[in-house]
């Protein structure tokens, strides 16, 4: 467990004028790390195999959303030492095009990991392209297969962005059995295998949603609080239990008062980090761990397909 600083909130701005505190969980700098160490074993993976691990990402349209995201996983992959795989195609293919592509990619050597943007235009169905991608490339984690094996406590490759918080929350917490987790949002991508990874972990797990009676309520007794429900700002300070460690997988723009474009979580962060005790800000939480975990993801898949052992931790 790295832990964070321990500065108190009397602590002076540093040299960026930031002021040092402890209840924040940086993401920014957790990631970092993260890239850090799977560069470190993708050398010696290059060194053993004499190849890189190959990431394929596939975007569909001009969606400018994903179009950064799909910048940044390509430069990010580069960086780490891995091979970067990008397939651009216009907004009007068809399903079965696509389907042909992801065909292509799974019978490709050099690709280890298959990562189809989400969304995707109307006319192509994302459950049947995901279903097609090879489970043991599916470095998203979305495959039903891979879906099954987390909900067994299987070998599978899970979704990157709960990965990244339960990373968050082990290296905060250390140890998370018996705690009390409530995850706010029932996503395939986030709330349910988020729910499942705690569970895996021996937390006591509820699933809080849209139609849940007193969401207050029920955030209050959480000792963990994931909130992945894509609402700004819904989880105000009084809804958290004092001494909680909050999780803020939001990413939303708003206007705000001033008039200003600015980045928000789904939880309130001002009135929230009076009462928790330690909680990630947006931006710089748990979104830079979602391209961290998918670098991670590649190369765990690199290694499985290529019958390769590199422990974490060790890089040699
Ligand atoms: N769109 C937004 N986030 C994601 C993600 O994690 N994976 C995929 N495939 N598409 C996304």
């Amino acid at each position: 467990m790295s832990g964070t600083s321990s500065t108190n909130s009397n602590t002076p701005p540093n040299d960026e004028g930031r002021v040092e505190d402890e209840k924040i969980i940086d993401g920014k700098a957790f990631a970092a790390g993260l890239r850090g160490r799977v560069k470190s074993r993708v050398d010696t993976f290059r060194t053993r195999t004499g190849c890189a691990p190959g990431l394929a990402v596939v975007l569909v349209g001009e969606n400018p959303a994903s179009e950064v995201y799909v910048r940044n996983k390509a430069r990010q992959t580069r960086e780490a030492g891995m091979e970067s795989f990008e397939h651009r195609l216009p907004d009007t293919t068809s399903e079965k095009d696509l389907l042909a592509l992801v065909d292509r990619l799974n019978r490709d050597p050099s690709v280890d990991g298959i990562l189809v943007q989400l969304p995707l235009p109307d006319q192509i169905r994302a459950d049947a392209v995901i279903a097609t991608i090879d489970p043991a490339k599916d470095v998203d984690g979305f495959h039903t297969t891979n879906a099954g094996l987390l909900a067994i406590g299987g070998d599978g490759l899970v979704p990157c962005t709960p990965l990244g918080c339960a990373m968050l929350l082990e290296d905060r917490l250390g140890d998370l059995s018996g705690k009390h987790a409530l995850v706010l949002g029932r996503s395939n991508i986030v709330g349910k295998p988020m729910a499942q990874l705690l569970l895996q972990k021996n937390c006591t797990v509820t699933i809080a949603h849209s139609r849940t009676r007193d969401l207050a309520g029920q955030c209050k007794q959480a000792e963990i609080l994931v909130a992945a429900t894509g609402r700004p700002r819904m989880v105000p300070g009084e809804w958290i239990r004092p001494g909680a460690t909050v999780i803020d997988v939001g990413i939303n723009r708003i206007v705000d008062e001033s008039g200003k474009n600015r980045l928000v979580g789904d939880v309130d962060f001002e009135s929230a980090r009076s009462v928790a005790a330690g909680i990630t800000p947006v931006p710089g939480g748990v979104g830079p761990m979602t391209i961290a975990c998918l670098l991670h993801n590649t190369l765990l898949a690199a290694c499985r397909r290529r019958g390769v052992e590199i422990p974490e931790g060790s890089a040699d």
